[in-house]
């Protein structure tokens, strides 16, 4: 078996009192396109810096192919990108300066970096960009340049520290479609977020971090379906009595003309239960359907919603 991409073993974390990790371990596939969902204050933007070597972790182990990330430093470095949470503080030279530099630290050429990086500053919509200096630059167009330098080694792992906080929807559109891109290049993603929308639109896997420890881990749709809590309500003529022992197998309720039941899959269930109903002359006015979301996930695992603070 091939090593993952990234693996977490019981990493701990305090900073002066602050229990920040308390055991975290998630193994991130090769490929995988994998997000790392929690409030503020969860661990997330720790997580990752413990990986990049910019936070020094209490216990535990972070390795890139099987590789540890303190003792082969040099290989684990150069296989990942980090598009960090912080926007970049390099006020005073040009974008196009800062990807050489940045290309440098990799050592590359400028000779070797160069195609590269003019392909980058197109596909980031950084072109015209590329004589200004960061302090110029929008928010959004420095979250773009964040990218930009993310990738400027072709590195096989990106990794996206809530890379649309605070940005407009149409942006945030284009990110997203270019980290779809990134993953069917079939580069392995690791996205921090708050958004829920954000990981389940985006996601093959999550993993939910709640005050330093991970609570659940699974596809978006599976950590739904736990819980049997989404609901389809249906408006309906024709029913009558002998119909309730159709649906035996069911939790729901019958009022005004209204069928309401509580599933784990609104999708799932919806074909039978139309069926059973026109078999039995029915006749449906009116569907619908209440799907949980990673929201109610987390809600029901902390008590909290996701945009409340960890630990509050
Ligand atoms: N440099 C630091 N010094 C002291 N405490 C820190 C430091 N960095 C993080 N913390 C604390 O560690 C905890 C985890 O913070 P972290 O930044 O990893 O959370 P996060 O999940 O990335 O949150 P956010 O969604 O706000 O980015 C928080 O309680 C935070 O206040
Ligand atoms: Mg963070």
């Amino acid at each position: 078996m091939t090593a993952p991409a990234i693996r977490f073993t019981d990493l701990e974390k305090s900073y002066n009192g602050t229990h920040a990790l308390k055991g975290v371990s998630l193994d991130i596939n090769d490929g995988q396109f994998f997000g790392l969902l929690g409030p503020n204050g969860a661990g997330k933007t720790t997580t990752i810096n413990i990986l990049s070597g910019l936070v020094l972790k209490d216990k535990g182990k972070a390795e890139v192919f099987g590789r540890d990330t303190v003792n082969e430093y040099r290989f684990t470095r150069s296989n990942i990108g980090i598009a960090a949470q912080e926007l970049p503080q390099d006020w005073f030279f040009p974008v196009e300066k800062l990807l050489f530099f940045q290309a440098g630290y990799y050592g590359l050429t400028h000779k070797t970096a160069e195609p590269y990086i003019e392909k980058l500053l197109k596909r980031l919509g950084l072109a015209s960009k590329r004589n200004a200096r960061l302090r110029e630059l929008s928010g959004g167009m420095k979250r773009r340049y964040q990218l930009a330098k993310a990738l400027v080694h072709d590195p096989k792992i990106v990794i996206l520290d809530e890379p649309t906080a605070g940005v407009d929807v149409e942006f945030r559109h284009d990110m997203w479609k270019l980290f779809k891109e990134l993953h069917n290049e079939g580069k392995t993603i690791l996205l921090t977020t708050h958004y829920i929308e954000e990981a389940e639109m985006l996601c093959e896997d999550v993993a939910i971090i709640d005050e330093g420890k991970i609570i659940a881990q699974g596809k978006p749709n599976e950590l739904t379906k736990q819980s049997e809590k989404s609901g389809i309500t249906i408006q309906l003529t024709g029913w009558n009595e002998s119909i309730h022992n159709k649906f035996n197998l069911y939790t729901y309720t019958f009022e005004d003309n209204r069928l309401h039941f509580t599933v784990k899959d609104p999708e799932e269930s919806l074909p039978e239960i139309i069926n059973i109903l026109s078999q039995n002359g029915c006749h449906i006015q009116n569907i619908k359907t209440d799907k949980i979301t990673l929201e109610d996930v987390f809600l029901s695992l902390t008590g909290r919603g996701i945009g409340e603070e960890s630990g509050t």
